[in-house]
């Protein structure tokens, strides 16, 4: 696979190691940055990685940044983008499986390298399985960002409807 990888200054070691780990297992890596420890702003990063993977230049991509959260609401803002913060292996293979999740994001001062590893081993080889419901929430999701949707007070209407109906209710 081709895995495009991003981080920020605080977390370099982490995403270095983890560029090593991916290579060991035959992957190719596009290694966006940060290389070193000088101060620098995680929406460069996650920005950077979020595009190779929604022009698909890379299959997948993974974001580590201190706690993970500013990286991944960066990578978000791509659109296309859909990225997991996650800090167990059971969500990374529920993010990949009903999300169709193609970033997984990480807090670098949070998890171990041996979590990750494992996190990113699962999220890897996890397949979409896709079905109608979950196609309809990710189409749904996607529309999001559009102009039209901005102050759509009645963006949701047709699922409330449907809620009120009892259509998702198990
Ligand atoms: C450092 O900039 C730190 O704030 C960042 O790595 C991250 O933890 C944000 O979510």
């Amino acid at each position: 696979m081709i895995i495009s990888i991003g981080c920020d200054h605080i977390v370099t070691d982490k995403k270095d190691h983890m560029v090593k780990y991916l290579e060991d297992q035959g992957h190719t890596v596009i290694d966006n940055g940060t290389y070193d420890h000088v101060r620098t702003h995680y929406p460069i990063y996650g920005k950077k990685t979020a595009d190779k993977v929604v022009s698909g230049e890379a299959d997948l991509g993974i974001v580590i940044c201190g706690t993970g959260v500013g990286i991944s609401i960066s990578a978000n803002k791509v659109k296309g983008a859909r990225a997991a913060l996650v800090r167990d292996v059971e969500t990374a293979r529920y993010a990949r499986a009903e999300l169709d999740a193609n970033i997984i994001s990480f807090g670098g001062r949070i998890v171990g390298e041996g979590l990750m590893e494992n996190i990113v081993d699962v999220f890897l080889e996890t397949e979409y399985e896709k079905t109608e419901e979950n196609a309809k929430i990710i189409e749904k999701m996607n529309e999001f960002g559009s102009e039209e949707q901005v102050n759509d007070e009645e963006f949701f209407d047709e699922y409330l409807e449907k809620w009120d109906q009892g259509l998702y209710h198990d």
